[in-house]
């Protein structure tokens, strides 16, 4: 009866799989199957895009629907398909014409309300869909700006499911109102150590980190760092507390050169998966600089978790620098851990959905009183 088809992005890892969802609806029962390998999260989605069909004003099919990810071998992960699937059912549907969705990759969560949700890892899904010859993209609002630093690429942000339908159909767009939480950091990255996070963030359109300017006297010290920071190489600090270790470990970072366009997309996309771009100013484009503590887990700071997996300090730290204060206190198996990023610039996690490879090339500061 109803077919449709249109494309998102799996991420593996910081690289993305272009994935067609193809939506089908057949006389009979009414229900809603889910194939295509999806997770827990994923398969959740069955309840957000019914529910936001409906509360953007649409009518749900009473018929047998069956919607397919395909590559069907790739592990899919998140909620950033509801926005693919919603629209597939709805061309399948004849509420909008297949054609028109037929190549548009979509990325994004739905509310119940039919508001359209940021996910991680925008930029490295339009990253993959522009590789894969894909030229326009529909994301979330907010990310639109992330979206948008792919070059060749139209990005269309909205705000809600109504909003799309409307713009898909040629009819006039109703206004939305901006989300309450707009804005607003994420409770839970708070405490991440980030590019120029809390330290010297500059007025300027560039981040401005901190550099040995205010840096007293230290003379030996000051010309260990700018000779790591000259020729890459690894770093140690040893001193009484209070010596300043910490203090000149967080300026290594600003002394190194600023990232290149291809570094600067990397290093943008790691965050991107991790969640901590700030809203609005995308582009990481300064060398980052991460601590984590010597409690921190191994999925922390190797990478890992379930469900869609995030980067760990060491891919955080990517193209910047890796502070370990109290290094002896880090757990052996996270010290040697450390093995496989410093030797090839690149952490490969096992799990069970596959195996992932994250970048990790970082200059190495090691703390020790
Ligand atoms: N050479 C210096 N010039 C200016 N300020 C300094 C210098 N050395 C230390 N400080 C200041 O002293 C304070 C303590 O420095 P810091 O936290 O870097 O020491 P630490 O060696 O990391 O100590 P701990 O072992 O307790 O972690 C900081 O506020 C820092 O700004
Ligand atoms: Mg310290």
């Amino acid at each position: 009866m109803g077919f449709a088809r249109t494309c998102s992005v799996a991420l593996v890892g910081v690289e993305g799989v272009v994935v067609e969802v193809q939506a089908d609806l057949e006389p009979g029962l009414a229900a809603f199957t889910l194939v295509g390998l999806p997770d827990k999260s994923l398969s959740e989605s069955r309840d957000r895009v019914r529910a936001a069909i409906v509360n953007s004003g649409e009518t749900w099919p009473q018929k047998k629907l069956t919607v397919g990810l395909s590559p069907a071998s790739v592990p899919k992960s998140g909620s950033g398909f509801d926005l693919g699937v919603a629209c597939a059912v709805l061309a399948a549907n004849e509420r909008i014409a297949p054609l028109t969705i037929a190549d548009l990759v979509m990325i994004g969560e739905l509310g119940l309300d039919g508001r359209v949700r940021p996910v991680r890892g925008v930029l490295p899904a339009v990253l993959a869909a522009a590789d894969a010859g894909y030229r326009q993209v529909v994301v979330p609002e907010r990310t639109a700006a992330e979206a948008s630093l792919v070059p060749g690429v139209s990005v269309l942000g909205i705000r809600t499911l109504r909003q799309l339908i409307a713009i898909l159909n040629d009819e006039a767009v109703p206004e939305e109102t901006a989300d309450r939480d707009e804005g607003r950091p994420d409770p839970l990255l708070a405490g991440l150590a980030v590019p120029g996070a809390g330290i010297g963030t500059g007025v300027s359109d560039r981040q401005v980190l901190p550099d040995l300017s205010d840096v007293a006297g230290q003379h030996t010290a000051r010309r260990a760092l700018e000779i790591s920071a000259a020729g890459g190489h690894h770093l140690y600090l040893k001193g009484p507390p209070g010596a300043g270790k910490t203090m000149l470990a967080e300026r290594l970072a600003g002394l190194l050169p600023r990232l290149t366009a291809q570094e600067s997309l990397e290093v943008t996309a790691v965050h991107s998966v991790a969640g901590i771009l700030p809203p609005g100013k995308p582009l990481v484009d300064t060398p980052p600089y991460c601590a984590p503590h010597h409690s921190a887990t191994m999925p922390s700071i190797i990478g890992g978790g379930s469900g869609l997996p995030r980067p760990g300090a060491v891919s955080l730290a990517h193209r910047g620098v890796l502070f370990l204060d109290e290094a002896p206190e880090f757990s052996g198996r996270v010290l040697d851990a450390m093995r496989q990023p410093l030797e090839s610039g690149h952490v490969v996690v096992a799990r069970s959905a596959g195996v992932m490879r994250l970048p990790a090339r970082f200059l190495l500061v090691l703390g020790c009183a």
